[in-house]
Parts: structure tokens; C-alpha cells; sequence
């Protein structure tokens, strides 16, 4: 039993802290694993064999180079980024989320976004004493463009974040609204691409435009998860004040060595993005033709469907039960009310999703 001394020092938890449940990851062992919008092909084997020589003469005893500037050549060469802009790096694009909100969030300042949008938006926004102000997508999940500029000019915010496409609607929001938030927005507009592979629509050739733009992406979603690589661009003297706040050496010498070598590789990723896309259609296609739910067309590397004619708690159960683990959002009382993600995998773990997400949903479980 915690003495009264001890109690006394939980107590110092800050309460913005005390106050937030801790980033959940349902444990996928032996699952098929569906939940996480990762791309569940792996690299061919002479690729990881010539990948293996490359790392193996890495300098572990020295620290990586802080600004990991040929990864930043080998982004900009492989058109990830345009010729000559500015990035920085962070350990996935959570750590610039979490470094954008300590430059320009804090005490008395806002972050606004769309809900619902990715969580990590809100829980940053929280622990770095941040308010959030979130504003209602349309029931099809578009972007509600008046309530949005509405927020802005109420609120004042100083980061407006945009999923490009968003998480976990998966739609891309109006670009013609998203330029005129912008244009109204005197605070910092964060358009987060971490889906940008799977829908083929960006801002990253426009930014210059903009004084108030930057752009964030992953290598998370197009195949590299496990390395934790995120970046993010836009004009140099954003950049330049955004960079004094990420910690030195936090991009490691494997990843940076390995994402430069998979980079050199760019098509493999991208011809599995294509497989992706291509099987998400099969999926989408299939999904719109089982009664009792309803799914909403993805531009990214997952679907959401909500439960209409059926208990969404009792299908991802089912699913459980059948070693397909997908992505429960049910949250009563809000848009995502009995609403179920998955993400796309290979052809015979979306036909295991698929058969028995079929035959649950057209369960009667009244008669159990
Ligand atoms: C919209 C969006 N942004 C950012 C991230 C974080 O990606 P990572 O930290 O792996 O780079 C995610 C992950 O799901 C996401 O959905």
C-alpha cells in the first residue's frame, strides 16, 4: 500500500496528464492483423540480402547525423519532396505532431481540427497544455467548410491539422476549402499526408504559396513502420524554428541508413501501394454489396464501415473469435457510434476479414 508520501507525489502528475488514457495497442498475436493501416507486404528477399550488407558496416559507436541529410538528398531525388526544400525528420510523424505543438502550442493557445480525425491530434494538444477545438465533419464525414472557418475566426487558433486523406474516415477533404482555411487561417495549417501513397493527391508541390503551410508524411503507411520515420516540409523559416524544438539525434543510424536503401527502392513500395489500392477496390466492392453495414469510400489504405443493421461490439468480437483483429471506434453517442475500421491486407487475409465479417453481420443474434 502507497504511503501518504507517495500518494503526495502522484499528485504532481500534471492534471491535462492524470486526465488522459494512455495510447492503446490491442495485442495481435497470432492475428490477422488488420488494425494499424500497415502495408503487410514484406521486401523481396535479394532486397533484404543486399539491404543486410549495407547496414551491417553502419557506425553504431558514433551518434547518427543529426540532420540526416542523405536521407533528406535521397527523399528530395525520389520525388517525396520537392528539389531544394527544406525537411526535418522525427522518430514517425507522432514526433513532429508532438515537436510542431511545443513550437507553436502551449498555454493559452489552440490546436482546431476536424472530428473525428486522428486521436494523437487531441492527446498532444492535451499533454502540451494546449486546448483543442474540434469541429463536427458532416455526417458523410466531409469537411463541414463554414463551421470550419467559423472555428478559425472564433477561436484563433495557432494549428489548424488537416489529415490528408483523413484517418479515420479515410476521404480526402475538399481542396478548395482546405486552400480557403488557409487563406483564413492566421495560424499554422498542418495538411498530414501519412496516407498520400494510396490517393494520389498532395500540397506538397504548392506550399511556397503559402507563409502558413507545412506538410507532414510518414514512411509508416507505404511499408517502413517498424523504422519510425516521419517528416515534414514547407517554408525554411518555419522549419528553422520547428528544428531548435526536436531533440539532437533522434532519427537513428538504422533507420536513416535504412530508409535511404529502401528509398533506392521506391518502386517495390510503390508497386505494393498499387496492389493495395487495387485490392481496396475488390474490398470496397464486396462490402457495398453485404446488407446491415454501410462503408465509406477510402482514398487511403483502410475502410471505414458502420454497423447499421448490426451490434459493431458483436462483429468485432465475431472477428476476434474468427483471429481477425480490426479496429473497434465505437464510441456511443458520436459520429464513429458503431463504426469499424479495417485496414487492407493481402488477398487471402481481406477474403478472411470478408467471409467472416459476411456471415456475422447477417447473423440473427436474437436467436442465439
Ligand atoms: C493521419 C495520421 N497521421 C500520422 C500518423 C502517425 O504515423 P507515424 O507516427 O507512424 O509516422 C497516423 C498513424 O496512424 C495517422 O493516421
Amino acid at each position: 500500500m502507497p504511503d501518504d508520501k507517495d500518494s503526495n507525489k502522484f499528485a504532481l502528475v500534471r492534471s491535462a496528464v492524470r486526465s488522459l488514457r494512455a495510447y492503446h495497442v490491442a495485442d495481435a498475436t497470432g492475428m490477422i492483423k488488420l488494425d494499424a493501416m500497415e502495408n503487410p507486404y514484406q521486401w523481396p528477399d535479394d532486397m533484404i540480402q543486399t539491404w543486410w550488407e549495407q547496414i551491417r558496416t553502419a557506425e553504431m559507436n558514433r551518434y547518427p547525423d543529426p540532420q540526416a541529410g542523405a536521407l533528406a538528398n535521397r527523399i528530395r531525388a525520389v520525388g517525396l519532396a520537392p528539389a531544394g526544400s527544406a525537411l526535418v525528420f522525427g522518430n514517425g510523424s507522432d514526433e513532429l505532431l508532438q515537436v510542431i505543438m511545443l513550437t507553436v502550442g502551449g498555454h493559452g493557445r489552440k490546436v482546431l481540427a476536424p472530428v473525428p480525425s486522428f486521436v494523437m491530434y487531441e492527446m498532444i494538444a492535451r499533454f502540451t497544455g494546449t486546448e483543442f477545438v474540434g469541429i463536427p465533419l458532416r455526417g458523410d464525414f466531409t469537411l463541414d467548410a463554414e463551421a470550419m472557418i467559423a472555428g478559425v475566426r472564433e477561436h484563433d487558433p495557432a494549428v489548424v491539422m488537416l489529415a490528408y486523406p483523413n484517418n479515420p474516415s479515410g476521404n480526402l477533404f475538399d481542396r478548395d476549402a482546405i486552400v480557403e482555411l488557409i487563406s483564413q487561417s492566421n495560424g499554422l495549417v498542418v495538411i498530414d499526408e501519412a496516407y498520400h501513397m494510396f490517393s494520389h493527391a498532395s500540397f506538397i508541390d504548392e506550399i511556397d504559396q503559402y507563409d502558413n503551410v507545412v506538410v507532414l508524411r510518414t514512411l509508416s503507411k507505404m511499408g517502413l513502420a517498424g523504422i519510425r520515420l516521419g517528416y515534414m516540409t514547407g517554408r525554411k523559416e518555419w522549419l528553422t524554428q520547428i528544428d531548435k524544438v526536436r531533440l539532437p539525434f533522434n532519427i537513428n543510424i538504422l533507420t536513416q541508413l535504412t530508409a535511404d536503401f529502401a528509398l533506392q527502392n521506391i518502386r517495390v513500395f510503390q508497386e505494393q501501394a498499387e496492389r493495395i489500392c487495387r485490392e481496396r477496390t475488390r474490398v470496397e466492392r464486396i462490402m457495398d454489396s453485404l446488407d446491415n453495414i454501410v462503408s465509406y469510400p477510402s482514398d487511403a489504405n483502410f475502410i471505414l464501415f458502420r454497423c447499421e443493421g448490426c451490434d459493431s461490439e458483436e462483429v468485432f468480437q465475431g472477428l476476434l473469435q474468427q483471429q481477425v483483429l480490426i479496429k473497434n471506434l465505437h464510441s456511443p453517442g458520436t459520429a464513429l457510434q458503431n463504426c469499424l475500421r479495417v485496414t487492407i491486407g493481402k488477398t487471402h487475409e481481406n477474403e478472411a476479414f470478408l467471409n467472416a465479417l459476411s456471415l456475422l453481420v447477417t447473423t440473427d443474434y436474437s436467436l442465439q
